[in-house]
């Protein structure tokens, strides 16, 4: 019958959309020949603290290296713990132990699949430096509460935006809701390059002066190095290929809204079909259209049986990965565990075709049904 098989995120309509930006930008690049942090970094730069408020954008080569210098930055020391959530992708929890710091994690709420803010001040200890909540599948956790949880017991919030560019908090743009924010311009992401890159996102002068050193290998000036750092800077390429992207973002923003409300709407009358909740307040990039369903890998078969590619994200919570389990003593955190058994994310971009989208929602009810 329909044998087309779907995109699960539609770079080539996107590409074909600004084709001629991104070669004028990328071409401009090659004529100047600063591939390092050439003017299309600063260019971008300022355009993305002007876009989420903050005062400080520090443009990186990966959501995980935004991760580790926001670390360094804040000076993570061996045995330090920082709170966070299981129920997300490893970088989290990753770059934690990287430099020796602890990720104590505690559960998610389970309509959110984000961070449960009332669990967090119980696993604060002595050593505790930061928490890290995860903006999951575009949409924030509960920062006022974690704002007001690190305030009390004197630590840094660092929000992995890595999946909610342009969402809004409050009226406010995730990465500017904490003391550091990261995210991540993956190809997949709602704001994505054509390779790695990332960015750091503080209101803190000299937080952002010690992300701006760490990208450089600790270098205050040439050859003068204050600290210890990374080779962290994101390409000048990559960042041209950012500006020509942000030229349609508020569109593709708006196209995410409408279709991740569309496919709410489309799906309430699928049974076996459990939506994530989306808070008051808050809205949703829809980076993953993600959806609670029982007897998934079926779910998966019938669907991709039918040309409907879907993602997992995440089959396993790091609290029961080889690497992570350790770190772990506690009571078992089932929601997370729960919610990795159940997550099945389905195709989303914002080129996806209300045709396109009726063939997934049919597809997927046709599947629950039998
Ligand atoms: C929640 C989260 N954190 C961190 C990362 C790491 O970003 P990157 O792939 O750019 O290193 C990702 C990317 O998938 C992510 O989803």
């Amino acid at each position: 019958m329909n044998a087309k098989k779907l995109e699960f995120i539609d770079l080539k309509s996107q590409y074909a959309a600004l084709k001629d930006s991104i070669a004028l930008r990328m071409q401009r690049v090659l004529d100047h020949g600063q591939y390092i942090m050439g003017p299309e970094v600063k260019e971008l730069e300022s355009q993305l603290a002007a876009y989420t408020g903050a005062k400080h954008c520090i443009s990186v080569s990966s959501g995980t290296e935004a991760l580790l210098i926001a670390l360094m930055a804040l000076g993570l020391k061996p045995g330090d713990e920082v709170v966070t959530t299981p129920f997300t992708f490893a970088a989290t929890a990753e770059m934690i132990v990287l430099i020796g710091g602890v990720p104590v994690f505690v559960d998610i709420e389970p309509d959110t699949g984000n961070i449960d803010a009332s669990l967090i001040e119980a696993a604060i200890t002595t050593r505790t430096k930061a928490i890290m909540p995860v903006s999951l599948y575009g949409q924030t956790a509960d920062m006022q509460a974690i704002n007001a949880i690190a305030a009390r017991h004197g630590l840094a919030v660092i929000e992995d935006a890595a999946q909610s560019f342009g969402a809004t908090y409050q009226g406010r743009q995730s990465c500017n809701l904490s003391t550091l924010a990261c995210t991540s311009f993956f190809p997949s992401k709602p704001l994505g390059c054509y390779g790695d890159g990332g960015a750091v996102f503080t209101s803190d002068d000299a937080l952002a002066q010690a992300c701006r050193e760490i990208r450089v290998h600790g270098q205050s000036a040439r050859y003068t190095h204050t600290r210890v750092g990374v080779g962290g800077r994101m390409d000048t390429l990559q960042c041209a290929v950012v500006l020509a992207k942000l030229e349609r973002f508020e569109w593709e923003l708006a196209q995410r809204h409408a279709l991740g409300a569309r496919y709410g709407e489309l799906l309430r009358g699928v049974a076996g079909a459990r939506l994530l909740a989306v808070r008051p307040g808050r809205d949703c990039v829809w980076a993953q259209y993600t959806v609670f369903v029982e007897h998934r890998a079926d779910v998966q078969a019938a669907l991709n049986a039918q040309g409907i590619p879907t993602a997992v994200h995440y089959p396993r919570p790091l609290h029961r990965q080889p690497a992570y389990a350790h770190l772990h003593q506690g009571p078992e955190l089932v929601h997370s565990v729960a919610a990795a058994e159940r997550v099945l994310s389905l195709p989303m971009s914002a080129d996806l075709s209300h045709a396109d989208q009726d063939r997934v929602v049919a597809a997927l009810a046709q599947a629950l049904s039998s």
